[in-house]
């Protein structure tokens, strides 16, 4: 009798071993995969940000700056002032809008650490276009056709990466 009591106490205390060890890894199995649960990309919560690429980390330069006397712009102004000119309008009513930075022959370089990086046009504060420029030899330029009419306000940004945000507003007469 107390041999068999004694199997008895041993397999009830293995089933309890075994019974604990499952609950365990039960345990510890729920929180790796919390901590390894993948994060939507869409996540309302996802606070950290996309790391920044090499043309990125190039552009340190985000103010918007304005001519100290428009009447009278220095050479560096009017390199980096975006110049525009309106053309004719075709049947359908889009007016032809011509996009250069740099004005009077002063024109902005496109060199590997100094460039235009983007330009952008709004009419009447209504985001149009959103153009990125890479730091490759390239010199913005570019012709759109837009939707106007008369008292339409066209402001465009261009973006230096060295030298900060320019822009340049017509108003369609
Ligand atoms: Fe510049």
């Amino acid at each position: 009798m107390e041999r068999r009591e004694a199997f008895k106490k041993i397999g009830i205390m293995a089933l309890a071993g075994t019974a604990s060890l499952l609950f365990f890894n039960a345990c510890t199995n729920n929180e790796t995969e919390t901590a390894v649960a993948p994060i939507s990309e869409n996540s309302a919560n996802d606070s950290v940000a996309a790391p920044k690429s090499a043309r990125e980390k190039l552009i340190i330069n985000r103010q918007k700056v304005s001519m100290v006397d428009p009447q009278n712009p220095t050479d560096f102004e009017l390199k980096h002032t975006p110049d525009l000119v309106l053309g004719t309008t075709d049947e359908k009513g889009n007016t032809s809008l011509t996009v250069g930075i740099g004005q009077k022959g002063i024109i902005h370089p496109s060199t590997p650490e100094h460039w235009i990086d983007y330009i952008k046009i709004f009419v009447n504060e209504q985001l149009m276009v959103d153009l990125q420029y890479m730091n490759l030899p390239i010199r913005p330029y570019g012709q759109f056709y837009l939707q106007l009419k008369k008292g339409d306000i066209i402001r465009v940004e261009s973006g230096c990466n060295l030298h900060g945000i320019y822009e340049n507003s017509i108003t369609v007469s």
